[in-house]
């Protein structure tokens, strides 16, 4: 099945700057998104045409990128801590020709994401694993109804199902992310689903 879907994708024809973008990535060990979540991504704001994106972790604008590439109308408000990051995002963003749809927020979602305000249609969560529990809450007060959820790594290499023991670094960021989803699907806000799709992909829509 995974040499069906790599020859199936890869008939895409993929665009040069993306694909420099993401082999530096890999050269340099930034975790961006796995191509197959790419191309939910693509699909989905490809569906839902978002105007104003919410997206916890930048890295080097990948993601960021691919979402205002798909959707020309929309604006990205991203929140990134790592300076030398928001180095290299700017960079992307400009040669991409999308800079002057980004807001930056630099710093740590922590600090921020609850002293945000505003309205999204789309909110991408792919920052700091063990923080989506801690986030829900303020993300759900600004979407809008109708609004996106995508939510990266919700099985983190299979950890969130089969849970390491406690004295395992991994341990906290899986129970954390066990306590999102149990929190996210237990919400009758939200419609939501898990997708085995890269490392896991939760979707939910705001009712
Ligand atoms: C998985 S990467 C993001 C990948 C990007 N969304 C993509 O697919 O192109 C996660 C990013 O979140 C950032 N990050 C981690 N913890 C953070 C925090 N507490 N506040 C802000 N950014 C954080 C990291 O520096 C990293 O760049």
């Amino acid at each position: 099945m995974k040499e069906f879907f790599e020859r199936l994708y890869g008939l895409k024809q993929p665009d040069p700057k993306l694909v420099a973008m993401r082999e530096f990535a890999c050269e340099n060990g930034v975790p961006i998104m796995l191509a197959d979540t790419e191309n939910l991504l693509r699909t989905i704001v490809g569906i839902k045409k978002p105007k104003r994106i919410l997206e916890i972790g930048t890295a080097i604008g990948y993601s960021g990128s691919v979402m205002l590439q798909t959707c020309p109308e929309a604006k990205l408000f991203t929140v990134e801590m790592d300076e030398r990051m928001i180095d290299l995002a700017t960079e992307n963003f400009l040669n991409n020709g999308v800079f002057d749809r980004v807001t930056f927020f630099k710093g740590d979602a922590r600090e921020i994401v609850h002293k945000m305000t505003g309205e999204f249609d789309f909110v991408f969560l792919d920052g700091p694993k063990g923080q989506y529990f801690d986030f829900l809450h303020y993300i759900k007060n600004m979407l809008v109804k109708g609004g996106v959820l995508m939510s990266d790594n919700v099985l983190f290499h299979g950890y969130v199902e089969n849970l390491p023991s406690k004295k395992d670094r991994a341990f906290g960021m899986a129970y954390n992310m066990n306590k999102f989803l149990d929190s996210l699907f237990s919400d009758e806000a939200f419609e939501s689903v898990v997708l085995e799709i890269g490392d896991g992909v939760s979707l939910s829509v705001k009712k």
